[in-house]
């Protein structure tokens, strides 16, 4: 049942080129248009949208962080990213023209249950990323995007989130077809560049026995840090909410960018920091996050770097370097997450913990 592997969570990681696979058929009709048929809002009411809120919890909030990147940047509509065991708490400013994203892998947690029931009696539309057909979320949603990922049995969310990703760029690139923005004219060339993450996040498994590697020289680390930035700063966050969930070790991810703000005072000697560096481009996102690496080495870190392939300029300031395939920076998480979900996977095999039941979580939260 495990395919030969120890653990569901490890089957599952492996499982990630398929999942994505799966989330992407029948997406494009022979002409290459979107068309999203399971969705049941129509064009007319999406057009109406004027701003979205996304709302989940653990893994699945970090999907609609990075949801939020491409969202703004495909379609120019505003988006907030709440918890969802906040939202209802803060008076959310909600109506007829708000659309709110719902996402969860299992669709019973409670929490997103309970701030999708609010949203609804505030009048707006509820729209559901969800893994689980006919669970309680999309059944109390209006509309329903339904991921691929076939089940996740492992307590650890890791198909869920790429196929959820997927979803989210999916959604983000029907909104921008059926909105007609500027950004039109490059739907066909992402859609190229998602049917091609398969084999890219294949590539990146190719890699693993160097990532494990890696992980088991980390057994006696007792806290480790994540930098990440723009799309890649979700992939820091959930990166270490891997390691905590797994391997009881503690880790926190932060925007590279906010470092001098304070949490660069953590850093010490030998403190292991893994860094997922954004892919060469036109802005200065790269260069950024390089001088941040170079900061926290300079200050005695640990420098393990996630880098696209041809990057030379990370090599002088990387203790470990992992190489990524070269993709462009909003659909750098579907590649970035894989090493970091391996390395806790491994690290915490390493250390003796059960991976795929770690201690005081259940798979779906039903309560709040
Ligand atoms: C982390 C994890 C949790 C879930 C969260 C939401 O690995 O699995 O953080 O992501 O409990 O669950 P769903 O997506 O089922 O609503």
């Amino acid at each position: 049942e495990k395919d030969g592997h120890d653990w569901f969570m490890r089957k599952e990681i492996f499982e990630q080129p398929r999942a994505v696979a799966d989330s992407l058929i029948g997406r494009r009709t022979a002409a290459g248009k979107l068309q999203l048929d399971e969705m049941r809002l129509a064009d007319e009411e999406l057009r109406d949208i004027d701003k979205i809120i996304i709302i989940a919890c653990g893994t699945s909030f970090y999907a609609g962080m990075v949801a939020k990147y491409a969202i703004e940047h495909w379609t120019r509509t505003p988006v907030e990213v709440e918890l969802a065991s906040e939202f209802r708490y803060r008076d959310p400013i909600i109506d007829a023209t708000t659309l709110i994203v719902a996402i969860s892998q299992s669709g019973e947690t409670a929490d997103t249950l309970q701030a999708i029931r609010h949203a609804r009696s505030q009048k707006a539309k509820v729209l559901a990323i969800c893994n689980t057909n006919g669970s309680s979320i999309p059944r109390e949603s209006d509309a329903v995007i339904y991921t691929h990922a076939g089940p996740e049995i492992g307590v650890a969310s890791t198909k869920g989130f790429l196929t959820q990703l997927v979803a989210c760029y999916l959604l983000a690139l029907y909104m921008a077809q059926v909105k007609g923005t500027r950004f039109g004219d490059e739907i066909d060339e992402v859609m190229r560049q998602l049917e091609a993450m398969p084999d890219h996040i294949d590539k990146v498994l190719q890699g693993a026995e160097q990532v494990y590697e890696l992980a088991r020289s980390h057994v006696g680390s007792r806290s480790v840090l994540f930098l990440g930035r723009h799309a890649g700063y979700p992939v820091a966050l959930e990166g270490a909410l891997k390691l905590k969930e797994l391997a009881y070790i503690h880790a926190e991810g932060f925007a590279a960018g906010e470092l001098k703000h304070g949490p660069i005072a953590l850093v010490e000697d030998g403190l292991p920091v893994l860094c997922v560096v954004p892919p060469r481009g036109r802005d200065h996102l790269h260069d950024k996050m390089v001088s941040g690496i170079q900061e926290v080495r300079a200050r005695g870190a640990h420098t393990i770097c996630l880098a696209e392939e041809g990057d030379t300029s990370i090599e002088p300031y990387a203790d470990h370097l992992i190489r990524l395939p070269g993709v462009p920076v909003l659909l750098q998480p579907l590649v970035a997450i894989v090493p970091l979900q391996l390395f806790a996977c491994e690290l915490a095999t390493a250390l003796g913990h059960d991976v795929d039941q770690p201690r005081n979580l259940a798979k779906s939260v039903t309560v709040e």
